[in-house]
């Protein structure tokens, strides 16, 4: 299922060097590698990428330079983008390609640094129970590392210049946009002059992210921090946001936490047409949970396989589970890393419960991380 081809070139050496082997290796070595691998049917631009993975015109990349724990189960992961890196927006994502188990998969992650001389990015991972990526980024990422990026997306970024009156409100590793925001504005020659209300919610005080960090722009007077710890605080309720902010109607909210929180907040301001803005970490799926009954094959007619589709789970992920590599990015129907043309069958959008059917040859594009198979499929992969 996974070819060299999908292989990054730190792959490439350690599945030919073997655990043991020194880190650090000679020209001689390098060149013995590149006649090995000419064995196999490497193209040219593999061999370039041997020696330069960061170059420009290669697919884009990033060496991690550093991962610097920020609590017991969240860490900073600084990384030298490769040349054709285009910037970014303070707020916004990036897809990440993670080799886990000889699997290459993608998630997305906000980017967290401020202005760096170095030219580095950074993001800023949460381990969460039981998930693929997170935990192999906390647990295993380690300097010299290759990942493969995607460039800077994403709309949850401030106006320019931004309002005057800011509310953030964010929830667990949804601080990671919003630090990203802050670093930038904070270190800007001449100031942001805003009037910025904080509010976050962890856990517990040792389990919030970017703490000792956050705590001080508040002693500096650059915000307002209103921590909540619901081990002992309880969740924030939303019916309390005017006692805790009491000018609220003054002031444009950007918001970044789980599903519940942010439907919370999406009822509560727009009741009262507050200006919101909300950046979400996963999609709330609202049509077709458990309906066995829904689903049907689904073959990939490229490579042959078939998978079992449930009508209740992405396309995406049943085809993971069955050993296919898939195209895939945030996994939520925003950046649209997973398109593939269903050539016939019919599918079920699970945000909505919205079908599209193809008939033989159509080739619709479908986003293969939020619809489900409705009934035998044919995707071109
Ligand atoms: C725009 C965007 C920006 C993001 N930025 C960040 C970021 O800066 N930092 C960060 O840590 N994460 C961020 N995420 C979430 C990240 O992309 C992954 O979803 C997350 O790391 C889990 O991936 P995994 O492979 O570990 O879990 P998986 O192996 O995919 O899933 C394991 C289990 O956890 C559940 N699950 C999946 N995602 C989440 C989630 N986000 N919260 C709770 N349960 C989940 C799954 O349903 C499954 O049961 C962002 C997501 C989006 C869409
Ligand atoms: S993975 Fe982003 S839209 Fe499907």
């Amino acid at each position: 299922m996974h070819h060299s081809r999908d292989m990054t070139p730190v792959a490439l050496m350690r599945a030919s060097q073997g655990p043991g082997a020194p880190r650090s290796r000679s020209l001689r070595d390098r060149l013995m590698r590149v006649a090995e691998a000419a064995v196999t049917p490497l193209m040219p631009s593999d061999v370039l990428d041997m020696f330069d993975p960061l170059r420009s015109g290669a697919d884009l990349r990033g060496r991690i330079v550093a991962v610097v724990a920020e609590t017991a189960d969240s860490a900073t992961i600084v990384l030298k983008p490769g040349k054709d890196w285009a910037g970014h927006k303070p707020g916004q994502y990036l897809r990440v390609g993670v080799d886990v188990d000889g699997v290459r998969l993608w998630r997305t992650y906000s980017l967290t640094h401020g202005p760096r001389a170095d030219r580095c990015i950074s993001i800023t991972v949460k381990a969460i129970p039981d998930g693929k990526v997170s935990n192999h980024l906390v647990r295993h990422a380690r300097a010299g590392q290759m990942l493969q990026l995607g460039q800077a997306e994403g709309d949850f970024v401030l106006s320019d210049p931004p309002a005057d009156k800011l509310l953030l409100v964010t929830a667990g590793s949804g601080i990671t946009p919003v630090i990203g925001m802050l670093r930038n504005m904070f270190s800007r020659a001449v100031p942001v002059v805003a009037d910025i209300v904080l509010l976050h919610s962890a856990l517990s005080r040792s389990e919030v992210i970017f703490g000792d960090e956050l705590r001080r722009y508040a002693a500096e007077g650059k915000l307002r921090l209103v921590e909540l710890h619901t081990d002992v605080d309880g969740m924030l309720d939303v019916a309390d946001l005017d006692t805790i902010v009491p000018d609220l109607a003054e002031r444009t909210t950007y918001a970044c936490g789980p599903v519940g929180l942010l439907d919370a907040l999406e009822g509560h301001h727009g009741e009262r047409e507050l200006p919101l803005h909300i950046e979400r970490f996963r999609t709330a799926v609202v049509a077709a949970a458990g309906d066995e009954q829904s689903g049907g094959t689904v073959t990939f007619s490229r490579t042959g396989i078939t998978v079992e589709g449930d009508g209740s789970t992405p396309i995406l992920d049943a085809a993971e589970s069955g050993g296919v590599l898939m195209p895939s990015g945030c996994r939520m129907g925003v950046c649209f890393g997973c398109v593939l043309p269903l050539r016939e069958g019919a599918v079920r959008d699970l945000r909505n419960g919205e079908l599209t059917v193809a008939a033989p040859g159509d080739g619709v594009i479908i986003q293969t991380c939020i619809n489900a198979a409705a009934g035998a499929c044919d995707i071109d992969h």
